[in-house]
């Protein structure tokens, strides 16, 4: 029989290689074989560690599963699919799992994330080698027509980023993967390399030979070690069996990968900082222009995208533009790991097309608040992201409509809160997080954040309120437009939104009653 238990992040840290080791006792101790699969997770983390047995119906799953609960499942006969207290049925069937579009996480937690065999039998390597075959326009324009935004949070057109490189006239040139995944409440990221690291390895072949770069960094998350351990052996295995090197996949041209690990600090994920970083100075914002596309890692014209952009690629070039484009709504196209995190009863990575509701997602997918109180208020796309009130609960998830209300979607990002949340702590949190992280090169960011964090404090303490809301106004607007990156120019986003739709937390009387 064989048994999986996940080796993601997620399930570890839930005591997964315990549970791992005492289901292999307890095997050894009946005389039961048994095969035990490190797989990735599938993502539904309420339920990690989640065990999964092969039965002829198909894989069923238990969870959360303690290493005390495993002479009980085998009482039970979970080698056969056993009722028991923590069976969820067949994993499949799920509904949190059943009602997604999984397309880019299609794999996830159903391989063993290091099997070469288990990802080519999985439509492992489609991409790359129609790619291979292709010429570097044909592949670049199958990207640009399949609606490919960057997933990083800005939503920059991939394949328009891509053709600026691949037209750049230059010796060298750079593809540069953006893992420092640091946005609160974020993991598809950390999921993708721990869990299908060769579908990264895979979308970034492809880019390589699209763009005409030899080299590729892939800058991963300091606190992400399972993930840096996993890629580095993966782009071994890959290397080996032809996929990169000196002839990638029998195109006769050559793309090496290599990891690099993040030096820590939330700045570093901007992407000029990112820059800096890896040539071994400090992570300090670059100005724009000019872009990284023209002169990026060492000068050099260099494609920058973030994991979720590149690992999308693969299934775009396996089945096609016109596959792609179809799923999402709008001019946001394909589909979101959307993140569901904070104080949810059922938190995890929900993939669907865009164009779903926020209300979907939190109660549909994620059961409401985990404290079971009412949800309050929803951050969406990180620290730097609104709070979305309940009255936007219904808009469609899409770039254009969020934007439209002062918003944005982010990396897909969904952080919780219920009634007991202090909107004005957390806005002023946002302050303080933005003074923490600064790389201090511009004014309204450096200094801005941190006469923020004072502002806010005067506001909640009553200390000439009215004036000193008007000067907090002042402020975000400055730093909105004067700021030279994304850290100080959206740290207003949470912020404004705060004050805006929970003004009572302020000491403020809502409208209404004003
Ligand atoms: P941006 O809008 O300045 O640029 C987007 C991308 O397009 C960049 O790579 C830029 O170099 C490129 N670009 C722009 N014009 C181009 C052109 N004409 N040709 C070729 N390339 C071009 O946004 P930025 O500052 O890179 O990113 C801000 C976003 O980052 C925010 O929306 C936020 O959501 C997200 N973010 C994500 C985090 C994460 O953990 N994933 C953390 C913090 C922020
Ligand atoms: Fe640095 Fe902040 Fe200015 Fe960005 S906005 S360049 S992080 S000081």
């Amino acid at each position: 029989t064989t048994i999986y238990v996940p080796r993601d992040s997620a399930a570890l840290a839930a005591g997964a290689d315990q549970v791992a080791a005492a289901i292999a006792a307890e095997a050894a101790r009946r005389g039961q074989a048994v095969t035990l699969v490190r797989n990735g997770s599938r993502g539904l983390f309420w339920l990690e560690p989640m065990v999964e047995v092969q039965t002829p119906a198909g894989r069923v799953a238990y969870g959360p599963v303690a290493p005390q609960d495993v002479p009980g499942l085998f009482e039970a006969g979970f080698l056969a699919g056993g009722a028991h207290a923590l069976g969820q049925g067949v994993t499949e069937q799920i509904p949190f799992l059943a009602l997604q579009e999984r397309l880019t996480f299609r794999r996830m937690g159903l391989t063993d994330p290091l099997s070469l065999a288990d990802y080519a039998a999985h439509e492992g390597w489609v991409g790359l080698r129609r790619a291979a075959a292709m010429s570097p326009g044909d592949v670049i324009h199958e990207v640009t027509h399949s609606g490919l935004r960057g997933r990083g949070g800005a939503a920059f057109p991939a394949g328009i980023k891509w053709k600026t490189v691949a037209e750049a006239a230059a010796g060298q040139k750079y593809l540069v993967c953006n893992a420092d995944e640091g946005d609160s409440g974020t993991y598809s990221d950390r999921m993708t390399m721990e869990g299908d690291p060769f579908m990264l390895i895979e979308g970034m072949a492809i880019a390589g030979l699209a763009v005409g770069a030899t080299h590729g960094v892939v800058y991963i998350r300091s606190e992400y070690p399972h993930a840096v351990a996993t890629m580095r052996e993966a782009i071994v295995r890959a290397t080996e069996a032809g996929f990169l090197g000196a002839d990638v996949c029998g195109s006769g041209r050559p793309f090496q990968l290599e990891v690099r690990k993040a030096a820590g600090a939330y700045v570093c994920g901007e992407e000029t900082a990112m820059l800096e970083s890896i040539e071994g100075k400090r992570g300090i914002v670059r100005a724009k222009p000019p872009l990284p596309a023209l002169q990026g890692l060492f000068g050099q014209p260099t494609v920058i995208n973030n994991v979720i952009t590149l690992a999308s690629v693969p299934i775009i070039l396996a089945r096609g533009a016109d596959f792609y484009r179809n799923y999402g709504v709008g001019r946001s196209h394909g589909t979101l790991p959307f993140q569901l995190a904070g104080n949810i009863r059922h938190g995890g990575l929900v993939e669907k097309a865009f164009g779903l509701t926020l209300r979907e997602l939190i109660y549909g997918f994620g059961g409401g608040t985990r404290s079971g109180r009412p949800v309050k208020a929803v951050q969406v796309g990180g620290p730097l992201g609104a709070y979305v009130p309940e009255s936007k609960w219904d808009v469609p998830l899409d770039y254009e409509a969020y934007a439209a209300f002062g918003a944005v979607v982010g990396h897909g990002g969904i952080v919780v809160h219920d009634d007991t949340a202090d909107m004005a702590a957390l806005a002023r949190y946002a302050m303080e997080f933005c003074a923490l992280e600064s790389c201090g090169k511009c004014t309204p960011c450096r200094i801005g954040s941190t006469r923020g964090v004072e502002v806010i404090d005067r506001i909640v303490r009553d200390e000439r309120r009215a004036e000193q809301v008007i000067l907090l106004r002042d402020l975000c607007d400055t730093m909105l437009a004067g700021s030279l990156c994304a850290m100080g120019g959206m740290t207003p986003y949470p912020v404004l939104s705060a004050l805006d739709h929970y003004p009572e937390d302020f000491g403020i009387a809502p409208p209404s009653e004003r």
